[in-house]
């Protein structure tokens, strides 16, 4: 097969040679590089639909036939054989650890769980009803005013340490952004939990009552966690990546990428899926209505938890949360009305996926989905759905980081644009200008 295409500008005759590349999947790709040296053109591609970023070793998604794979292993595989901190050290590392490296690995991680003391302070200076989302943007972008003895980021110890302090470090600041906006005292990590029997207990512990982590809430959430690891350069990792571009230490790198999840249009969603769920079950207009209104382009309802830029086919990881939904739903003592809300998004599922618009348009369930039910079965509130979602990526955003050093070779982002503004004109004195 030839690897190049020929570029033709009409508008001169010129011609240019452009060289493809040869993913190991997916795609192949126009190295577009030399178009604006030697053409003058550039290419316009809002959104970044058709335009790859980077190269990456990390993870790959097959939209077309609704597939995932962290570093080769297909989601479905490690959902049922892993556990989260083992795919983290695989996202990290790139390979399985043997059972010293998990170990290893594993002690590293909760040894950097703590947060020095005086951050205390820094979530109380909240107010109580912040939203915990606002308290992780803060909290983590002030890590490096506390962690900064290892800055160096073309330092590959100094990057692996800040990974591995990043990924420890959000389960605490998520479990304490919600025990301060509920008024809980702060809670610490136990040597004998691993990474999610920590968060549920730092979470839901209480001074005056033993607290066990139900088995069924950390599979729950072990699931939930390894299926929002990462996920190639959606907005939040692409977020980071800029950020970090730059050279900014990684605290405030990872901070803009939580900034950026937080967006209903993204990470958000999960939280936007049960307040619709919600809205509609509080109704008196049938699902149907919904649906139009969905489709009504004047409308800005959409239907959350539905479509995505690269699935146009089921999102894998909808489908392994939507079987999980019907386990922990069946399995904890979930509420009638999240049976209701299970219930509920099973019919909006089927409705929207037997309408032509949707068929249409390849829109299917994403990971947001179902997500939300499952948390609020397990006992997680609606502003923590997102604050989970953050704490999950991390480890994806930490390793797209490291990789953008990594190869030696990384350069600040800096896309290009299309100005439409006015020409060049001169400055006009106050008293010539109109009233
Ligand atoms: C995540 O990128 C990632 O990988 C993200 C993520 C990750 O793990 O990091 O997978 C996590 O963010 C999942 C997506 C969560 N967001 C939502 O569920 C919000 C609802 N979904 C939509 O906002 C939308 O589907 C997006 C943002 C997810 C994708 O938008 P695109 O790719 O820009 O698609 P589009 O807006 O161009 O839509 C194409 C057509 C349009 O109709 P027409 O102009 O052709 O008439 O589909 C329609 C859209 O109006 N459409 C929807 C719809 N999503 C798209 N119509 C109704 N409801 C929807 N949800």
């Amino acid at each position: 097969m030839s690897n190049r295409v020929t570029i033709t500008d009409h508008a001169t005759g010129k011609s240019i040679d452009l060289e493809t590349i040869e993913p190991t999947l997916g795609a192949r790709l126009i190295d577009i590089q030399p178009l604006f040296r030697e053409l003058g053109l550039l290419t316009y591609d809002p959104g970044f639909t058709a335009t790859a970023s980077c190269s990456s070793t990390i993870t790959y998604l097959d939209g077309a036939k609704g597939e995932l794979l962290y570093r080769g292993y297909p989601i479905e595989q490690l959902v049922e054989q892993s556990s989260f901190i083992e795919t983290c050290f695989l996202l990290l590392c790139g390979h399985l650890p043997s059972k010293a490296e998990l170990d290893q690995f594993s002690s590293e991680v909760l040894q950097e769980s703590l947060l020095q003391e005086e951050m205390k302070r820094f979530f109380e200076g909240f107010r109580p009803n912040a939203h915990p989302m606002a308290i992780m943007v803060g909290v983590v972008g002030a890590l490096s005013a506390f962690y900064h003895d290892f800055q160096d980021i073309h330092d590959p110890q100094n990057r692996k340490h800040s990974a591995k302090l990043l990924v420890a470090k959000m389960a605490t600041i998520a479990a304490w952004s919600y025990r301060y906006a509920n008024g809980l005292p702060f809670t610490y990590p136990r040597g004998d939990y691993n990474y999610v029997e920590n968060f549920l207990h730092m979470m839901f512990s209480l001074p005056t009552n033993d607290y066990t982590p139900n088995p069924l809430a950390v599979r729950a959430l072990e699931v939930i966690m390894i299926s929002h690891a990462d996920h190639e350069q959606n907005a939040s990792t692409s977020t980071v990546r800029l950020a970090g571009s730059s050279e900014a230490n990684p605290f405030a790198s990872i901070a803009a990428g939580i900034g950026s999840l937080w967006g209903p249009a993204h990470g958000g969603a999960n939280e936007a899926v049960i307040r619709m769920l919600e809205e509609i079950r509080a109704s008196d207009q049938p699902l149907e209505h919904y649906i139009e209104r969905a489709k009504d382009r004047k409308d800005r309802f959409r239907l959350m938890g539905f479509g995505h830029r690269i699935y146009k086919n089921y999102d894998p990881r909808a489908k392994i949360l939507r079987k999980l939904c019907h386990e922990v739903v069946e399995g904890c003592k979930t509420t009638k009305e999240t049976q209701e809300l299970l219930e509920l998004a099973l019919r909006l599922e089927q409705v929207a996926l037997e309408d032509e618009y949707f068929k249409q348009r390849k829109l299917y369930p994403n990971v947001d989905f179902y997500s939300g039910i499952i948390m609020l079965s397990i006992g997680i509130p609606l502003n923590m759905f997102t604050v989970i979602f953050a704490m999950a990526r991390t480890v994806g955003w930490v390793s797209q980081w490291n990789e953008m050093f990594g190869d030696g070779h990384s350069k600040i982002g800096r896309p290009r644009q299309c100005y439409t503004g006015v020409e060049e004109r001169d400055y006009l004195p106050m008293k010539q200008r109109k009233k």
